[in-house]
């Protein structure tokens, strides 16, 4: 198949995938655009990635395998990550997969803007499905993607059999949600950020129910790292800490997860939520987002792993 009529066929699958309404529209993730907001969100959540990389050389080199030749990061998007690991692995080959071709088209352009061109590739690949088509590997990264497959047990499953002997995978889901104000802003009811978090529980729970081979299951993933035969299972969490007073950058990015928030959920909430809202959102407002002194970023990220047997 050549790569058009591949990204074509993505295309048509995409489509499928996301095109199903459940509810209003909101569940629709529409990747193509998304590409500066997830690099800029990466970016700001870069620490995360920089921990996780430590923790799991540490474990390849307890378990006397401290060489990896080859990584693949699952669900990449722009490849802020995926860039990440070959810094943080010189010796390896990284491949960063997803089911996206203009995220790929991010990866390879900031891959080659660090100098990393010659070892961070790209794989155009659905997952599951695709999987079969992009190599075995000493270590597996999937960041906050696998939450987007129906069946998240059985996507795990496919991960640990791209796995080397003793090789690692590790799955970085849930955690907590991000943080960013007080809980009493100096206007409109406190606890907004609480309010946003529960609408934002119920579309999560919507996105999922519309994806294709959508399966309810305890969201147990070491219990599904166990399952897909991996041993030594452990889990870590990690944390952004980004007190006040916030950069520019870590602010922008905080605006524009609000801005995406307000055009989704913004008509479920009431008229005075909806207004505080507003003038978060506003630039120009000294209590807005982009100027009040006080916001800060505050999140965690749990990383799951597990080991191939030999
Ligand atoms: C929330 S983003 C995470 C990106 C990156 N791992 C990070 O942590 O910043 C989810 C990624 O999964 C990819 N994705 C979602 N469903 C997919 C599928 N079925 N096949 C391949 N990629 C998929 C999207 O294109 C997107 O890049």
């Amino acid at each position: 198949m050549t790569d058009q009529q591949h990204a074509q066929q993505q295309q048509h699958e995409n489509g499928h995938k996301h095109g199903h309404q459940h509810g209003h529209d909101a569940t629709h993730m529409d990747w193509d655009v998304m590409g500066p907001l997830l690099e800029l969100g990466a970016e700001v959540e870069s620490p995360v990635v920089d921990q996780a990389a430590v923790w799991l050389r540490e474990r390849r080199e307890a378990a006397g395998r401290p060489e990896v030749r080859r990584l693949l990061d699952v669900g990449s998007g722009p490849g802020v990550g995926a860039c990440q690991f070959a810094q943080a692995f010189p010796d390896a080959e990284v491949v960063a997969v997803d089911g996206t071709r203009a995220l790929l088209e991010r990866a390879r352009a900031r891959a080659e803007g660090l100098g990393l061109a010659g070892r961070v590739r790209t794989c155009l690949a659905d997952i599951p499905d695709g999987l079969g088509t992009v190599g075995d590997a000493d270590l597996i990264w999937s960041g906050m993607a696998l939450h987007h497959i129906g069946d998240q047990r059985s996507a795990v499953d496919r991960l640990g059999r791209l796995l080397r002997p003793g090789g690692l995978l590790a799955v970085a889901e849930g955690g907590l949600p991000t943080r960013s104000l007080p809980r009493d802003i100096g206007f409109g009811r406190p606890g907004l950020q609480a309010r946003l978090e529960v609408l934002n529980d119920n579309w999560f729970n919507e996105m999922r129910a519309a994806l294709p081979d959508s399966k309810e299951t305890v969201e147990d993933w070491p219990a599904f790292l166990t399952a897909a035969g991996l041993t030594d299972v452990r889990s870590r969490t990690f944390l952004i800490d980004l007190p006040a007073p916030l950069g520019a950058d870590a602010r922008a990015y905080l605006h524009a997860t609000l801005t995406r928030r307000s055009e989704s959920l913004g008509e479920l909430l009431d008229a005075e939520d909806r207004a505080a809202l507003a003038r978060l959102l506003d630039p120009e407002d000294p209590q807005g987002l982009m100027l009040r002194p006080d916001v800060f970023l505050l999140s965690a990220r749990t990383v799951h792993t597990g080991v191939k047997p030999a």
